[in-house]
């Protein structure tokens, strides 16, 4: 492996975990970035698991060529492969059988001559990541997830369109719960971080934002609804996380998926939530599950911009030899930390957070407790 920044020659990039709008951009940047320096550029395809079966296509102008704006990654992922835990199988119980296949995966990296790796992705991802660094593969990690939950910085790429995405459904929403006078219930994602919830609430003036942070009481939310109505507003608005927290500290788990090493799905609580609201208030409700719509499509103009300072600061780092590093935004400002920091850690909303207390302001209830007003 490359002892300094002139003997790297070659790079590889590769998308892991869920995608997120964003990821083909910072490709481009990376692969434009690489090439004006005279480096060759190798897409890993599907995450890691193409480094295990030899899955690798060079990147050139033409492949990155107009797709700064197209949702998805061209290179494919994958939040399910994990080389150093590999399911081959399952045993006559039905628990997966698994095997390091991290060897498998130097030998990929040596056979190509890849020099240092590019690695865009989540906490899982970077984990990885940080193994192969470790391994003695130099890696720039560029920190990727609309939930906006990556520890070391403050901003991931994605997050404004998730934002955006929900945001418009709530507005579109609004508009049919006035009609029919119902509580109308919007469920968006962030895994146990309410993030997505709390900004798509603000845009949307949601009446009751509900996240993971904040635990939530259903008789006082229905309280706070019943009190709406009585002042004439006959139509009510709730943004809920999928991991929101009923008070007691339960979440709503979808499914389990055994075969993942990020193996709880939550999600639900939205009908649920709708359900037991209607039961106690006597309103009619409904709710909406956004799920994947929040991940396609194409990125805002802030998050293309962000992948594109994401991707181009990966470059820098890369080329000036500060290795196993990831790309972060701290203050507003494009840093970078060590790549093994937000290893198995999220970044959740402080209750104390500017956006919350600008919400409680203008009368949003985030279904506690504390004394609101009735917007
Ligand atoms: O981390 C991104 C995310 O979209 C979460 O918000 C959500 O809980 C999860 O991924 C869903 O993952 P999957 O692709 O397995 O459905």
């Amino acid at each position: 492996m490359p002892k300094s920044p002139s003997q790297v020659r070659r790079i590889a990039v590769l998308t892991g975990g869920g995608d997120c709008p964003g990821l083909n951009a910072v490709i481009r940047a990376v692969t434009m970035g690489a090439l004006s320096c005279g480096l060759e550029v190798l897409g890993i395809e599907d995450g890691f698991a193409g480094l295990v079966e030899n899955r690798l296509r060079p990147l050139g102008i033409p492949e990155v060529g107009g797709i700064l704006n197209v949702g998805g990654t061209i290179l494919g992922s994958n939040n399910k492969f994990n080389p150093k835990q590999a399911v081959i199988g399952k045993d006559n119980t039905g628990k997966p059988i698994t095997r390091d296949m991290t060897e498998l995966c130097l030998n990929t990296i040596h056979a190509h001559q890849i020099d240092a790796m590019v690695v865009i992705g989540g906490d899982g991802t970077l984990t990885i990541a940080n193994d192969f660094a470790q391994a003695g593969v130099p890696c720039i990690g560029v920190p990727k997830t609309i939930d906006n939950d990556l520890v070391g910085t403050e901003i991931t790429f994605g997050f404004a369109t998730a934002v955006a995405t929900a945001t418009d459904a709530i507005d579109k929403v609004r508009t049919t719960a006035a009609s029919h006078h119902r509580i109308m219930v919007v469920e968006v994602m962030g895994r146990n971080a309410g993030w997505i919830a709390l900004h798509a609430g603000v845009a949307g003036a949601a009446h009751v934002i509900l996240i993971p942070e904040i635990p939530f009481n259903l008789d006082a939310i229905a309280g706070h609804l019943q009190k709406r109505m009585q002042r004439g507003r006959k139509h009510s608005i709730l943004c809920v996380a999928e991991g929101a927290m009923i008070e007691g500290g339960k979440q709503m788990i979808s499914r389990i998926d055994p075969t993942s090493p990020d193996p709880v799905r939550l999600g639900g609580i939205g009908r649920w939530v709708a359900d037991e609201l209607e039961k106690r208030t006597g309103l009619e409700s409904r709710s909406v599950v956004l799920g994947h719509v929040q991940r396609g499509g194409t990125p805002v103009p802030a998050d293309r911009v962000l992948s594109t300072q994401f991707g181009h600061h990966a470059m820098e780092l890369l080329i000036s030899g500060k290795w196993n590093r990831m790309v972060a935004m701290q203050n507003n400002r494009l840093t970078d930390i060590d790549i093994s920091e937000p290893a198995g850690k999220q970044r959740q909303v402080r209750r104390d957070e500017p956006v919350i207390r600008a919400a409680r302001g203008v009368g949003t209830y985030f279904g506690d407790q504390v004394c609101e007003q009735v917007a």
